[in-house]
């Protein structure tokens, strides 16, 4: 493995860092404090290339490979989470689900604007009654002529009300013994008659994205649009997962290094009993874990990002990537409040936000239980990994940049 970044690599992590530092920094606060996403966004998101970063030119991506995907989401949360969650579903859980899974038709008609900016996509898997257990969702597909009628209600839902599309994954096969092979998966344009949708408010964190819920009733889904063959919703779901929670746990390492940075910046200013508080030792103890788990996450992720560019398996190296990054930027921001004392609890520091922040991924794209049933299976010989055709296709610079 070599995790050396190339000078591409670097010109893609200080392109976004100067959009952040310029463009998101001056206004996060307050998109923060009134629950909204800022207009200028994803427009700004698409412009820039980020929304196809690495998908091939000839799709309207950028053509740069699945590690610039990571670099990319340490970037973004490194400044907020909304901004990456952007990319955990308009890239890791729809795009490079088309590109995986997609015909032709499907990838000039939905990957190509929405590499281009031109176009954002949602992915709709997680229901008000069925979350982790991803096989006993409600929502239906019955096929009816060239057409499939979908119904059912997705929620907590990134961009739901901004997304111009959802990958969809519904029932379409009850009388099949396994339920596993029962779920198909469907490209759902978001202004076909039934569609409605909704914010939701009130959440912990993440206030300056944007979630919600969608519901079909009665929706007319032509069968050109169904990702894969029937049956097969369940396994892209489950490689939609392997691509989300590598731009989870990426992301999550960006939160970890913000908690750093905030922690050292104030603690090589804050006096206390005659000295700056970097000098104590219990508050270096928590600078030193800090240090730590950036790492130790940066590692994990430039592992599940390069067996991705190979085209290998990646299901576990994700999982626990995705597990140990946001369990650590939990303890990272809520240690960081604590070395910012009392002006960590307000927000006049970054700080708050990013416990608040920290806490959704701990829960979405795999809660850190099923990632612990997931290693415990990898260790103990229940689980394994098979059918290769679950893998993104490996990353090849010159038919990416053909
Ligand atoms: N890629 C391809 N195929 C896969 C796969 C993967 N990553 N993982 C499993 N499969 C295949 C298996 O090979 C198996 O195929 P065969 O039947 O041909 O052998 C089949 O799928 C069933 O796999 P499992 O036996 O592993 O399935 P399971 O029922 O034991 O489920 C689980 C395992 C880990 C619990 C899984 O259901 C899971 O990850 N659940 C969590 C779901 C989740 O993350 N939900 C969050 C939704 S998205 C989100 O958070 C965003 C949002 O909306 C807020």
């Amino acid at each position: 493995m070599d995790f050396s970044l190339s000078d591409e690599h670097r010109m893609v992590q200080q392109m976004v860092r100067d959009y952040c530092e310029k463009e998101v920094v001056p206004i996060i606060k307050e998109a923060d404090r009134t629950q909204t996403m800022h207009p200028s966004i994803l427009p700004r998101l698409g412009a820039l290339g980020i929304l196809g970063i690495c998908l091939p030119e000839r799709y309207g991506g950028q053509g740069f490979d699945y590690l610039s995907l990571g670099l990319v989401c340490e970037e973004l949360e490194a400044c907020d989470t909304s901004l990456r969650v952007v990319m955990s579903v308009h890239m890791g859980l729809n795009s490079l689900a088309i590109l995986q899974w997609g015909n032709e038709d499907q990838k000039q008609r939905f990957l190509t604007p929405q590499a281009k900016g031109e176009k954002y996509a949602m992915f709709g898997l997680t229901e008000p009654g069925v979350g982790s257990d991803v096989a006993n969702m409600a929502s239906t597909a019955r096929r009816d002529g060239d057409d499939y009628l979908v119904n059912g209600e997705k929620m907590w839902i990134s961009l739901a009300t901004k997304a111009h599309h959802i990958l969809w994954v519904a029932r379409t096969n009850p009388e099949r013994p396994n339920p596993h092979d029962q779920l198909s998966a469907f490209l759902i344009e978001t202004d076909s008659p039934g569609v409605t949708r909704g914010d939701i408010h009130g959440k912990l964190g993440v206030r300056a994205g944007s979630t919600g819920w969608v519901n079909c009733a009665d929706v007319r889904v032509p069968a050109a649009n169904r990702l894969g063959e029937e049956g097969e919703g369940f396994k892209i779901a489950m490689s939609c997962l392997d691509n989300g929670r590598y731009t989870v746990g990426s992301g999550a390492v960006g939160l970890i290094r913000a908690s750093l940075e905030a922690s050292v910046r104030y603690a090589n200013s804050r006096k206390a009993f005659g000295r700056e508080i970097g000098k104590h030792q219990l508050v270096q103890q928590k600078i030193a874990r800090m240090v730590r788990d950036y790492e130790m996450g940066r590692l994990l992720y430039l592992r599940a990002g390069w067996l991705k560019n190979q085209g290998k398996r990646n299901t576990k190296e994700t999982s626990l990537c995705k597990w140990f990054a946001t369990d650590a930027s939990f303890e990272a921001a809520n240690e960081a409040i604590q070395i910012h004392g009392a002006y960590g609890y307000s927000d006049e520091y970054d700080v708050e936000r990013y416990l608040r922040n920290s806490r959704g991924a701990i829960i979405y794209e795999g809660t850190s239980e099923i990632h612990q049933l997931m290693q415990a299976g990898y260790a103990l010989g229940y689980r394994e990994d098979g059918d290769l055709r679950c893998e993104l296709p490996a990353y090849d610079e010159a038919v990416w940049r053909g």
